[in-house]
């Protein structure tokens, strides 16, 4: 395993992150594909065994449960200062606006919850998952920075935001005093590069690190067209996400599995070292050893100019998918 400081944050992270949001209990939540917690501990074991430092979870994955099985798990296999644990909270809720609960204190409620669901005494990056139009930015801010100071968060992420608003938020904290956002958890594959146009150049101008999410785009950057697993029959939301641009991406999933045949490794090998040429460390979702072997073996394989070029040559702008599309400001009454 390979490893890289995060952005300008002092922590120290490994080159693939894990991404945790296949594992909790199944019926609790989003997602009805999940691992139950006696496999979810066998693969973040098989992950540590392997070097993978970086773990990401969300109090939403699974009502909690992800972070419950990922604590409980960490704990047991491996020191606290050598992990490093990335969790996300959600917007302030309609409930809470109407009963006065502050950006503020919504903050806290949601890491004092999220450390309890984990049994730790602080994160080690704590992520905004994503842009809360109800809430103003100051008070965010306001409320991770003083998380920050109070020794519960070492670190602040941003998830599924457009470069503008973390410039913005960026700005206002540094106007203030108060902690930056060191990271961005975008939607980045090779078949959904958007981010190129904004994110990437601004994050290499301010050394704000890049750990993507969906890297190999919900597994479909992982074998070839037809070729079907249980997560892409049952997960919906990703259906939802790529099914509109299938056949142009099939033209880029092809050019991925010939790569692989030529150079006698698997696809998520391909996919990944691509990746890993723009960005800090992927966020790939692992289900099953063989999942976070490649994601290993992917952070040893060199890809030349000539392949990259071969990659990306067939990539049409997308629209927005997912997250993002909701990113806007609610419509004016
Ligand atoms: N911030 C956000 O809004 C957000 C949104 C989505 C995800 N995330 C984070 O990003 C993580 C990853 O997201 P994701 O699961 O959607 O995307 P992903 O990493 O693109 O896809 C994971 C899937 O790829 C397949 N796969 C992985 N490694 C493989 C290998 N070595 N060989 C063959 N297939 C392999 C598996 O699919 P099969 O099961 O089909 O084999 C696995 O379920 C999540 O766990 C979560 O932590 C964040």
């Amino acid at each position: 395993m390979k490893y890289t400081k995060l952005g300008n944050s002092d922590l120290k992270v490994s080159r693939v992150c894990m991404g945790c949001m296949g594992f909790g209990e199944a019926a609790q939540g989003q997602h009805g594909w999940t691992l139950d917690e006696e496999h979810s501990r066998e693969i973040i074991k098989h992950g540590l065994e392997l070097g993978v430092n970086f773990y990401d979870t969300a109090i939403a994955y699974q009502n909690g449960t992800s972070e419950q099985y990922v604590g409980r798990a960490l704990r047991d296999f491996a020191r606290r200062d050598e992990v490093v644990l990335a969790t996300k909270f959600l917007p302030r809720t309609r409930e809470e606006i109407e009963a006065g609960v502050t950006g503020q204190q919504h903050i806290e409620n949601m890491l004092n919850q999220s450390l309890k669901n984990l049994g730790m005494e602080y994160v080690d990056l704590y992520i905004y998952h994503m842009w809360d139009w109800n809430t103003p930015i100051e008070d965010v801010l306001d409320g991770l920075n003083r998380q920050v100071r109070a020794g519960k968060a070492r670190a602040i992420g941003i998830s599924n935001c457009f470069a503008w608003q973390i410039a913005k938020a960026n700005a206002i904290a540094e106007r203030e005093g108060w902690a930056k956002f060191v990271s961005i958890q975008g939607h980045y594959n090779l078949l959904f590069r958007e981010e190129e146009r904004e994110m990437v150049p601004y994050c290499n101008e301010e050394n704000i690190a890049l750990t993507p999410y969906s890297a190999l785009a919900a597994g479909r950057l992982a074998r070839k067209p037809g070729e079907t697993s249980n997560r892409l029959e049952k997960d919906a939301y990703a259906k939802f996400k790529y099914d509109a641009t299938k056949e142009q991406d099939e033209v880029i999933i092809n050019r991925v599995s010939e790569l692989a045949e030529k150079r006698g490794v698997s696809m998520t090998e391909i996919s990944l070292a691509w990746l890993l040429t723009k960005v800090t460390a992927p966020v790939v979702g692992a289900t099953k050893f063989r999942h976070v072997e490649g994601a290993a073996k992917a952070v040893e394989l060199e890809l030349t100019d000539e392949e990259i070029a071969f990659l990306e040559e067939h990539y049409v702008p997308h629209a927005l998918a997912g997250v993002m599309a909701q990113n806007r400001p609610p419509k004016r009454a």
